[in-house]
């Protein structure tokens, strides 16, 4: 598939995720195999006020490359100015967030909430792609709830308003992250487009990665599999091509990740305090190892970066 100048062979997505995908745990996904990064979503109306916070969501860099800006808004006009300036920001693609479900958002009729209302949605979409010479791409879900599912219209509507690319994550509004996310739309929403369709939604092992691409979408976005498991991009490049499960990633490997992230969180400064931010990530990379819950609880009383590593670094030692 081809996005931006690039050219793609089954990409691995990493999903979007406010307060988690910030530029160093994009960087850690994008060196264990995520061949396109999004940034966390921001609003609109907060890069048109310039708002210090959404300027800094939306810094990028190279090595992350092809990279996308997520947007979300339900004024066309401010999706339009926000778009201009995310382009000042040199991604290669501008992301419209149609799915987020969370009540505020929806309320707002952005987000998931423009299921709710088509022509807006086509607004938005057309007032994007005026706004920057980018390609644009459109995040969405199957529609409001069970009863309401629109995604056919929808997949039409985006791609003749200019977008470039469509994210599928395969539930309703109704279902926020419950229930299972049902992948036999992808079959029907690609065979009804001709922009590449990126398939989302509970994906947890490099076999089911494999699986949605038989649906015959494009490319598959993983999103809190990565979170638990960033080695998931590795792992399931590695059974795409041979069939074949990686080894069990070792302690060692966990804590050096682990403090790789948490280095580049405190040198990049995605947020106020990195090292108490951090701490959301420590379930993710300690999943699973022997006699955990007392690293996990004295991690969480940690607040400097010397004290995390040193801690990592005893509990890697004593059970290596
Ligand atoms: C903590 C969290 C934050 C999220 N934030 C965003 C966001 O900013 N933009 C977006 O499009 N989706 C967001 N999502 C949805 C994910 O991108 C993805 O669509 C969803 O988690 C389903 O994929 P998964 O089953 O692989 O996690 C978020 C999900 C989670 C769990």
């Amino acid at each position: 598939m081809k996005l931006s100048k690039y050219e793609l062979h089954q990409p691995l997505v990493l999903a979007p995720m406010e307060d988690v995908t910030d530029l160093a745990f994009r960087l850690v996904c994008k060196q264990l195999g995520a061949d396109i990064t999004v940034t966390e979503f921001t609003a609109a109306e907060a890069l048109i006020r310039n708002v210090g916070r959404a300027l800094k969501k939306i810094e990028i860099l190279d090595v992350e490359r092809p990279v996308g800006i997520q947007l979300f808004g339900s004024r066309p006009e401010a999706l339009k100015e926000a778009a201009a300036i995310a382009e000042t920001f040199n991604p290669d693609f501008i992301d419209i967030n149609c799915g987020c479900w969370v009540k505020n958002h929806v309320a707002r009729t952005e987000g998931a909430g423009l299921l709710r209302d088509l022509p807006l949605f086509e607004k938005i979409v057309k007032a994007t792609v005026s706004g920057t010479k980018l390609p644009v791409t459109v995040k969405t879900r199957l529609g409001w709830d069970q009863d309401s599912i629109v995604i056919m219209d929808v997949a039409k509507m985006v791609e003749a308003a200019g977008a470039k690319m469509l994210t599928l994550h395969c539930r309703t509004r109704a279902q926020a992250h419950r229930g299972f996310a049902d992948w036999t739309w992808l079959e029907r929403v690609k065979k009804a487009i001709s922009i590449p369709l990126i398939g989302n939604g509970d994906i947890m092992t490099p076999q089911d990665v494999k699986t949605m691409f038989s649906t015959g979408c494009d490319g598959v976005m993983i999103g809190r599999a990565a979170v638990a498991n960033p080695w998931i991009f590795k792992q399931a490049k590695h059974y795409l091509t041979t069939n074949e499960l990686l080894p069990e990633i070792t302690i060692a490997e966990r804590v050096n990740l682990c403090i790789e992230h948490l280095q580049n969180a405190c040198r990049l400064k995605s947020c106020r305090n990195p090292v108490l931010a951090f701490r959301k990530h420590y379930v993710g990379y300690l999943k699973g190892l022997p006699r955990i819950s007392t690293l996990r609880n004295d991690l969480m009383q940690l607040e400097k970066i010397e004290d995390v590593i040193d801690r990592l670094n005893a509990y890697a030692n004593t059970h290596l």
